[in-house]
């Protein structure tokens, strides 16, 4: 994330240690750290080989590997800059602060080294899908849980469009850290409660009207496999491309669950589907 001094994001500097237990490391110039299984990944502003020779030391872990890039490059060569939906404007913390049409939304927000900055086609989607959702369709959504929230972007738009509720899970330990700082950059914290979850290892409490899930194919499957997933809601799905909408499809469970609408974008998908029968909530959608 970024602190003071630090205004935005420009060299990262990365290295891989294979051990997870950094013995309460911090250092000035870190942005923050990975846990990928048993092992962390370290992300910071400056290079840190010293610094990181010695933790090694400390710690008895080894690099793995280490990398030098741009922010750009860490974002697949995108720049993060502000952009708008139809009523949402998302602006990066480190731009200035602009007009926002009377009943239009802004969200700042500081992507950090976390999917979700909103560049991604599958981001993009879900947020146009939230809008449709929640200013057009009439549908009425009280509560929200953004399964893999990341920098908490989508849980923050629900929040903004006037759902009461939101849960936001993420399994990443600094995903949660960042979610929940941009959550307070938006005021949003009586309406949004990010926690630490692995959906691997179970299932949270299912019970909300909308359901987000903008994940990947096998911890979709792994989802759509257990009943316990499926509660009378709307649910958004994306993070696939076409090639994985069979399997995906297959592990539906069969004439319970609608299709309402489908979107793409590159060669992302999104599905919006309905578990439960209730005709009147799906002709307002379509
Ligand atoms: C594709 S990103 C989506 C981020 C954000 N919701 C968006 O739409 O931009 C998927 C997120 O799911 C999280 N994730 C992956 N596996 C998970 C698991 N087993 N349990 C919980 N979250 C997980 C990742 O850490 C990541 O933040």
């Amino acid at each position: 994330m970024l602190c003071p001094p630090y205004t935005r994001y420009d060299r990262l500097y990365v290295y891989h240690l294979d051990k997870k237990n950094i013995c309460g490391f911090t250092d000035p110039d870190l942005i923050g750290v990975w846990i990928e299984d048993e092992t962390a990944i370290l992300f910071f502003h400056k290079e840190k080989s010293a610094v990181i020779d010695r933790l090694c030391h400390r710690c008895s872990a080894s690099v793995v590997y280490q990398a030098e890039l741009g922010y750009e490059e860490w974002e697949a060569g995108v720049t993060i800059t502000s952009f708008a939906t139809k009523t949402l404007h998302i602006r990066p913390v480190w731009e200035p602060a602009a007009d926002i049409p009377a009943g239009e939304h802004e969200i700042i927000l500081d992507p950090s080294v976390i999917f979700g900055s909103g560049f991604h086609a599958t981001t993009r989607l879900c947020l146009e899908t939230l809008e449709l959702l929640l200013m057009e369709s009439g549908l009425v959504v009280n509560s929200v849980l953004d399964l893999g929230t990341g920098t908490g972007l989508l849980a923050i738009a629900a929040a903004k469009l006037g759902v009461k509720r939101v849960c936001a899970l993420d399994n990443n330990p600094l995903a949660i850290e960042v979610a929940r700082k941009n959550v307070a950059l938006n005021s949003c914290e009586k309406r949004v409660d990010v926690q630490c979850f692995d959906l691997m290892k179970g299932l949270p409490d299912m019970e909300f009207d909308l359901v987000i899930t903008n994940l990947y194919k096998g911890l979709l499957i792994h989802l759509f496999d257990q009943d316990a997933f499926w509660h009378d809601s709307i649910y958004i799905v994306s993070g696939f491309i076409p090639a994985m909408e069979e399997e995906l499809l297959a592990a539906l469970p069969a004439r319970k669950v609608h299709m309402l609408h489908r979107a793409n974008s590159d060669q992302w998908r999104l599905w919006l589907l309905q578990f439960g029968a209730d005709p009147g909530k799906k002709k307002s959608v379509c």
